[in-house]
């Protein structure tokens, strides 16, 4: 028997080293569960049981161990290199592994290392450029050794940047290393000559080896192997190799064979093989003397295959296939036969007109992917135990019954199929739970049901869709509903029935031209966006019903004149966005939303007035009511305001900014008045407040009164109050010397003096 261990690179050999640990720990788990204690029961173990490599899905049978893997490795050399990557690739896998990280080593090897060795089902050893440097690495080594066969334990050399046969017959660095080494223990020869042998007979198991070389020097390493093999190769790699037909048609217990890339000629398989995987499979379909009668799983991602099979082949014991983006792939392979298959993978094949009507008779069928699957039209009916479907950017213009009404599918992504234009009638029980994907379905016009269980529901981008059915609140595990983009959407249906569930509630740049009073009836909603509703006209009272809401967002509704009183506090509250409204004035019920952080009016033309009970909002952070070019008032605040920040004032009509407010703004940090051009006077209180060391707004000079400058004077007209602005009525202002920084878009500038009459 014969074992290639091919020149890899990097990525692909750690890549590959975890599946082969994966794989073997699988099957000597279940062999070690059916045949106690011996190496060749993985072989028997091989004829029954699943090669499950690197499916995420595939679940290790319990360990008997207390770790699967051991790795030895030279610090120095690999830690931060292939054996951080490899410990990385296992834990992915949620392979149990243990790895000594303490970077400063004693002489003598630690008890509980040798504990770790012997409760490892799998030794990794990582021979490195410098590793029999280490008589650490040399002691783990000789007891890994000891442990090897010994109750299905197993060892895995890996080859890292050196030559197999250097450390085989200790040439090169290993050279040199044992001449240090028989130098510093001459008195005790044995333990050298230990040593030696263990380096002898691990880097004679079969393994893996990555070096420098190119494919066409790399020698073909043929060694004694285990009963299982497994091979790894990067054929793009390899130029003249000799990967010929005989190399792999021999290995009559290769089991695994993960190849990538070019091959000009056909190749023969040996039909031991259970789990192939071919990146970028060259040819238009396998060799036809290739019996895969004990596939497990066949992955060719990105093949060219255009007819998987030139013959008829029955693979009974496939479970999972994936020929996702095989362009070429015209037809889907018999798989009539495969009634263990739970995967199918065929995402991409953008070829593919048909899916046969025996997929409904794969009953141990589970996840089918046939995401964009462009030219597919139909699909048939879908097996019972199907629980994952993925139609997203698919031709289909159909969907059959058996989807919809299945009770065991929890995903379903239709998303993106512009062609879908009908979806199963109202008969269906609608069973998909969890999550449904169906956003950009443009073709789709309208709903009489949907799904029940689904918690995520976003119709995102129907721009067909008018109304919802009113038996929308019957989907009562439904958390979020994303509406937003619909753009003819013109009606929120009356809920029925209480929703317990929904918190988020997406309406954005919809039609709809009112929230029904029974909105109350959502009473977990926490988020409601309605920004871009350009017809919304109202909101409802009962708005106030929403206890937990945090975030009401109704920015660009154009139409939305009135905001209503609020006749209950809402506690939760936190943002409230009314920019670009046409809202005329706030309530002053306003003060009923005591955690209000954000308010946010900007550009709100036909706002003319700012309630007195603002200052009720203890919470207040923000305030923007720029742009607001009708608010000629701003209310004097009364009592403190603790937490308010930023208060953007500008481009409003304020004539007067009533200063003894600020002392009761100590966390202000910012007021804007950019193009305040009617704003005559700020009251005297203002200068305590400007005398705030921290503002960056206004600070005053110490310097005693001094006359106006015309200069100055100019100046602050320009910057502060804009081009057109009149300082002329500027009586309000004290005189003193005030230095002004303003705030102009992002930039800061400061006027040093101002003098004003
Ligand atoms: C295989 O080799 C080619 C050429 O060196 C490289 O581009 C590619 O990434 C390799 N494939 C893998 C999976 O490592
Ligand atoms: C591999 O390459 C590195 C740097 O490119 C070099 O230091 C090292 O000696 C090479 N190893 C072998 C086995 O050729
Ligand atoms: C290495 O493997 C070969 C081939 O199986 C075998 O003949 C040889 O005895 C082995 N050498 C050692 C030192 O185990
Ligand atoms: C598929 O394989 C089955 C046997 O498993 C066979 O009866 C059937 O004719 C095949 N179908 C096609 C289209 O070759
Ligand atoms: C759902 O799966 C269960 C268990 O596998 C099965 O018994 C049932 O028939 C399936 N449901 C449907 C609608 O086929
Ligand atoms: C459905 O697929 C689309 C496109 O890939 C994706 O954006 C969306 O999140 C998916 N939907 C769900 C619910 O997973
Ligand atoms: C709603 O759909 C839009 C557009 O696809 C997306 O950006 C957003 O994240 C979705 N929101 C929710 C809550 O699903
Ligand atoms: C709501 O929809 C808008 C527009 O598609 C999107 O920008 C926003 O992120 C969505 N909100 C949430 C919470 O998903
Ligand atoms: C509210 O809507 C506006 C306008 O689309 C958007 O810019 C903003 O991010 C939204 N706010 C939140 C908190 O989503
Ligand atoms: C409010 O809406 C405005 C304008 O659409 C946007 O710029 C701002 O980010 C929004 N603010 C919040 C807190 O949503
Ligand atoms: C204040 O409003 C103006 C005009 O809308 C804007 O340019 C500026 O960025 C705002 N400042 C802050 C801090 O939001
Ligand atoms: C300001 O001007 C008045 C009269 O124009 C003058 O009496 C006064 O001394 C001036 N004050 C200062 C500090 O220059």
């Amino acid at each position: 028997m014969e074992l290639i261990g091919f020149i890899q690179v990097f990525n692909i050999i750690v890549i590959a080293i975890a599946i082969a640990i994966g794989t073997l720990l699988y099957m000597c788990c279940r062999s070690l569960t059916f045949f106690p204690s011996s190496s060749s029961a993985v072989d028997s173990a091989v004829a029954d049981c699943a090669a499950v490599a690197d499916d995420e899905d595939a679940d290790i049978p319990p360990r008997r161990e207390k770790y699967d893997v051991f790795i030895s490795f030279r610090g120095d050399d690999t830690r931060l290199g292939i054996t951080s990557h490899l410990h990385a690739a296992l834990l992915q896998k949620k392979i149990q592994t243990y790895i000594d990280n303490r970077l400063k080593r004693g002489e003598e090897i630690r008890p509980a290392l040798l504990e770790a060795i012997e409760k490892s089902t799998i030794s990794v050893i990582i021979f490195s450029q410098n590793y029999a440097d280490s008589t650490w690495c040399l002691d783990e080594l000789v007891h890994i050794l000891k442990c090897n066969n010994r109750e299905g334990r197993m060892v895995i050399p890996v080859f890292y940047d050196i030559n197999p046969s250097h450390v085989r017959k200790q040439h090169g660095s290993y050279a040199d290393a044992f001449a240090q080494l028989e130098k510093r223990f001459d008195s005790s020869i044995d333990k050298v000559q230990k040593w030696r042998d263990a380096l002898t007979t691990a880097a004679n198991l079969s393994g893996f080896d990555h070096s420098n070389k190119s494919g066409t020097e790399a020698d073909l390493i043929q060694r004694e192997t285990p009963n299982v093999e497994v091979i790894f190769a990067n054929c793009s790699e390899i130029q003249e190799r000799p990967l010929k037909h005989a190399d792999f048609k021999k290995m009559s217990n290769l089991i695994m064979l993960s190849l990538f890339g070019q091959l000009t000629s056909s190749l023969d398989l040996p039909d031991s093989l259970r789990y192939l995987n071919w990146l970028k499979y060259p040819l238009e379909s396998l060799p036809s003397n290739f019996c895969p009668e004990n596939l497990v799983e066949l992955h060719m991602h990105n093949s060219k295959v255009k007819k998987l099979w030139k013959e008829e082949q029955i693979l009974v014991n496939l479970q999972v296939i994936d020929l996702s983006y095989s362009d070429y792939l015209t037809e889907v392979p018999n798989l009539s036969g495969s009634l263990k298959i739970v995967h199918i993978n065929l995402c991409g094949c953008g070829s593919l007109v048909e899916i046969p009507w025996y997929f409904q008779h794969l009953h141990k069928l589970t996840h089918l992917r046939l995401g964009r699957c462009t030219s597919l039209k139909y699909l048939p009916e879908m097996p019972g135990n199907i629980q994952y479907l993925d139609l997203k950017y698919s031709g289909i213009k159909e969907l059959p019954e058996s989807v919809w009404s299945n009770e065991n599918i929890s995903y379903l992504n239709i998303s993106h199929c512009t062609d879908l234009d009908k979806l199963p009638n109202n008969r269906c029980e609608l069973k998909v739970s969890d999550v449904l994907g169906i956003e950009s379905c443009t073709s789709l016009g309208k709903f009489s049901e949907l799904p029940r269980d689904i918690s995520k529901l976003s119709l995102f981008g129907f721009t067909r869709l008018v109304s919802l059915p009113t038996n929308i609140c019957k989907l009562k595990h439904l958390e979020e509903l994303n509406l937003s983009g619909c753009s003819k959407l013109e009606n929120f249906p009356k809920i029925l029935e209480p929703m317990e569930h929904l918190k988020s509630l997406n309406l954005s740049a919809t039609a709809v031209k009112e929230l029904p009073s029974s909105i109350e009836f959502l009473p977990a909603l926490k988020r409601v966006q309605l920004q871009g509703c350009k017809w919304l006209s109202s909101i409802p009272k009962s708005i106030c019903k929403l206890k937990c809401l945090e975030e009401l967002n109704l920015s660009g509704c154009s139409t939305l004149k009135n905001f209503p009183e609020i006749l209950e506090p809402m506690e939760h509250l936190k943002s409230l966005n009314l920019s670009a409204t046409t809202v005329k004035k706030l309530p002053s019920s306003i003060e009923f939303l005591p955690a209000l952080k954000r308010v946010q009016l900007q550009g709100c033309k036909r706002l003319s007035s700012i309630p007195k009970s603002i200052c009720k909002l203890k919470c207040l952070e923000e305030l923007d009511i720029s742009g607001c070019c009708m608010l000629r008032n701003f209310p004097e605040i009364l009592e403190p305001m603790e937490n308010l920040k930023s208060l953007n004032l500008s481009r409003t009509a304020v004539e007067q900014l009533y200063t003894s407010s600020i002392e009761f703004l100590p966390a202000l940090k910012n007021i804007e008045l950019e193009g305040c051009n009617k704003l005559s006077c700020i009251s005297k209180s203002m200068l305590k407040y400007v005398k705030r060391p921290d503002l960056k707004v206004m600070e005053s000079s110490d310097e005693s009164e001094t006359n106006e400058s015309d200069d100055h004077g100019e100046y602050l007209r320009k910057d502060l109050f804009g081009e057109t602005g009149a300082l002329e009525e500027s009586d309000g202002f004290i005189g003193t010397n005030l230095a002004i920084a303003v705030q102009i878009g992002s930039s800061e500038m400061r006027i040093e003096e101002i003098h004003i009459r």
